[in-house]
């Protein structure tokens, strides 16, 4: 499909509508005008920064928080962008009664005592602000952290009575929010959801005495066992209140759900940095698995609200100083697709050739280039990935990673950039500043584990615009279609928790059957009656997609019912609205019938929204197409 750039087929031309047809307001396919995905807090760009887990899990101290706080400015990260020193779990000595604040570990955290015993982190917060850092805060949406159920150790979990060991935020969201915010001074909170999780009434931990039974409401292994609803409800308030108590919108707030109850569907309506995927470890297997669990939905990620793959495990494991070409390709990787840069590792006596990995410039303009497009995938497979990421200033990025232990050869071409084939193409290695040329395609020798990262110029097939596909920071599926939430089976299932006991790793986390840029919703080429279409958005029927407008003048697509689509009883209709007005509609389109040339006249409007609407879909199996789907001057 080389150079097909956008071709317009003389099937059937779409009717320009130009009054709205006055649709119920409940119908979530009803046009808002509104971008919905959430853009409150402080992160127009992927949040930087370090936290303690994976340093030293919850055997934390001011020493050892300040101390990498110290290094990050005196080597020079501090400036590079890493700001946030976030504390995790291990903080909290206990929920005093009955006033219910929350006291602090002063025996880790001196500065915190105070003449009144109430304790404070505002002395530890301004000491960061003076350092020109921001700080950040660990807590749990139920009542007991992660740790308080899990840690083997019981190093610094919170004391006291049974209710005075219920430190989470359950029942106290606003009470800890003030204190955590308005009273203490931090910047970011990081909510865990272990306290809702395995609290079962026949738990050990409940039928011991230990914790009160709580949900449990969400079950990373089951959809079914999870009420998605009441999640979600729960993680609200927390924004409402982070919106109250920071009316200089000076926050950030983490989900930490690890994708479960459908999270990678709605955290970026409510989040600005959402994890889609249970904790990494510092194993290669655990890093593809936190990796692959965002690379597919670059779509869902936005300036305000990013995938998070979780914590940089750069400095240990399989990403220590003696694997120095695994821990670049992890940061190549997590600079790729947008996420938050949170480095786990003991600062304070790092050798240079870790600091010289976190701290490489090019890499980390990437991941904060002010256009927000996460990374959309070239080519799939499960040897060599190539990733392509379209910057502000019209550059590109590509990766280029071998997945494998075994060395490879990979072909990047001219079309997997947008480029135009015939004319050169230049390629800066980030790495090593080295700048390489090419026609068509060039071929590279991969090492073990190894990615290749540039900043590449070429001609641009699309010379006076951008495929959506080439700006999914600005493509938010407010509705993706999904009915019921289905498991990823995308995802590499490396050996978890419980070993090999069991079972094994079932695939995990709702999100399967999402929009996706430049493939079907469940990763096929995307295809109209036998034409094909190598960009475009493919996403299920019964959607609405947002789409900012940056002052572009026309929007086309080819449009129609996708060849992968198993309902043909049934027709859909695809309708584009521009600021919440009616533009155009095509006619009820089936499966196979050819694709329709469709266009929609957008000049001076804010907010587009693409809508393929059906009636009798009833669950899976019926992807649509917005194939070329571009906007152009
Ligand atoms: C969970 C989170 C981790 C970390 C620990 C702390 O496992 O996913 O990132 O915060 O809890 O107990």
């Amino acid at each position: 499909m080389r150079g097909l750039g956008r071709t317009f087929l003389p099937v059937a031309i779409a009717i320009a509508i130009a009054a709205s047809p006055g649709i119920a307001r409940a119908d979530s396919l009803a046009p808002t005008g509104q971008w919905s995905a959430y853009t409150s807090g402080n992160a127009p760009l992927p949040p930087m920064g370090w936290n303690s887990w994976n340093a030293f899990g919850s055997d934390i101290d001011e020493a050892k928080v300040m101390g990498s706080a110290e290094a990050i400015v005196r080597f020079g990260l501090a400036a590079k962008g890493y700001r946030y020193i976030d504390l995790d779990d291990g903080w909290w000595l206990k929920r005093r009664l009955p006033d219910g604040r929350i006291i602090i570990r002063t025996a880790n955290f001196p500065s915190a005592a105070t003449a009144d015993g109430s304790t404070s982190f505002r002395p530890f917060t301004d000491r960061l602000h003076a350092m020109g850092l921001k700080a950040g805060i660990y807590s749990d949406i139920g009542r007991n952290s992660c740790a308080q159920l899990y840690s083997t150790t019981g190093l610094n979990q919170p004391e006291g009575t049974l209710l005075e060991r219920e430190v989470g935020l359950f029942d106290n969201v606003d009470r800890d929010i003030q204190l955590y915010f308005a009273e203490w001074g931090f910047d970011l909170i990081k909510v865990d959801a272990c306290g809702i999780r395995g609290l079962t009434p026949d738990s050990d931990w409940v039928s011991s005495g230990k914790f009160r039974a709580l949900g449990p409401w969400v079950d990373s292994e089951s959809m079914g066992r999870t009420d998605i609803p009441k999640v979600r409800g729960l993680y609200d308030a927390v924004r409402r209140s982070l919106e109250k108590h920071n009316p200089d919108n000076d926050f950030v707030f983490s989900l930490c759900l690890w994708g479960a109850a459908n999270v990678r569907a709605w955290g970026k309506d409510m989040g600005n940095m959402s994890r889609t995927s249970d904790d990494i470890a510092p194993t290669w297997g655990r890093m593809l698995h936190s990796f692959d669990s965002s690379v597919r939905r670059p779509l869902y990620a936005h300036p305000g609200s990013w995938n998070d793959p979780d914590m940089l495990f750069i400095g240990a494991g399989d990403f220590d100083a003696n694997h120095l070409v695994e821990a670049r390709s992890h940061l190549s990787l997590w600079a790729m697709i947008n996420a938050p840069l949170m480095i786990g590792y003991d600062l304070r006596e790092a050798p240079k050739s870790l600091i010289d990995i976190f701290g490489n410039a090019a890499i980390i303009a990437l991941n904060q280039d002010p256009a927000g497009n996460q990374a959309v995938m070239a080519f799939d497979s499960n040897d060599i990935q190539i990733l392509v990421k379209t910057l502000a200033d019209g550059d590109k990025a590509v990766a280029i990673f071998n997945r494998t232990a075994a060395p490879l050869k990979a072909t990047l071409t001219a079309e997997h950039l947008k480029y135009l084939v015939d004319a050169n193409v230049s390629l800066t290695d980030l790495w090593t500043g080295e700048t390489i040329g090419f026609r068509d395609e060039r071929e590279f020798d991969l090492g073990s584990r190894e990615t290749l990262i540039f900043r590449a110029k070429g001609t641009r097939r699309l010379a006076n615009g951008l495929y959506l596909s080439e700006m999914p920071g600005n493509v938010n599926p407010a509705e993706d279609g999904v009915v019921v939430p289905e498991a990823e089976p995308m995802i590499y299932r490396p050996i978890f928790w419980a070993g090999t006991h069991g079972i094994g790793e079932p695939p995990r986390y709702g999100g399967w059957g999402g929009a996706q840029a430049d493939a079907t919703p469940y990763g096929l080429r995307l295809a109209v009656a036998g034409r094909f279409y190598e960009t475009g958005i493919g996403v299920l029927a019964n959607s609405r997609i947002e789409v900012r407008n940056a002052g572009f003048d026309r929007f086309d697509a080819m449009v129609g019912v996708d060849d992968s689509a198993r309902d043909r009883g049934h027709a859909v209709t695809f309708l584009v609205y521009g600021d919440g007005k009616l533009l155009a509609r095509s006619q009820p389109m089936r499966f196979g019938q050819a694709p329709v040339a469709f266009t929609a006249r957008v000049a001076g409007v804010k907010l587009i929204e693409i809508v393929a609407r059906s009636t009798g879909i009833r669950g899976p199996g019926f992807p649509v197409v917005w194939g070329n789907a571009a906007l152009t001057k």
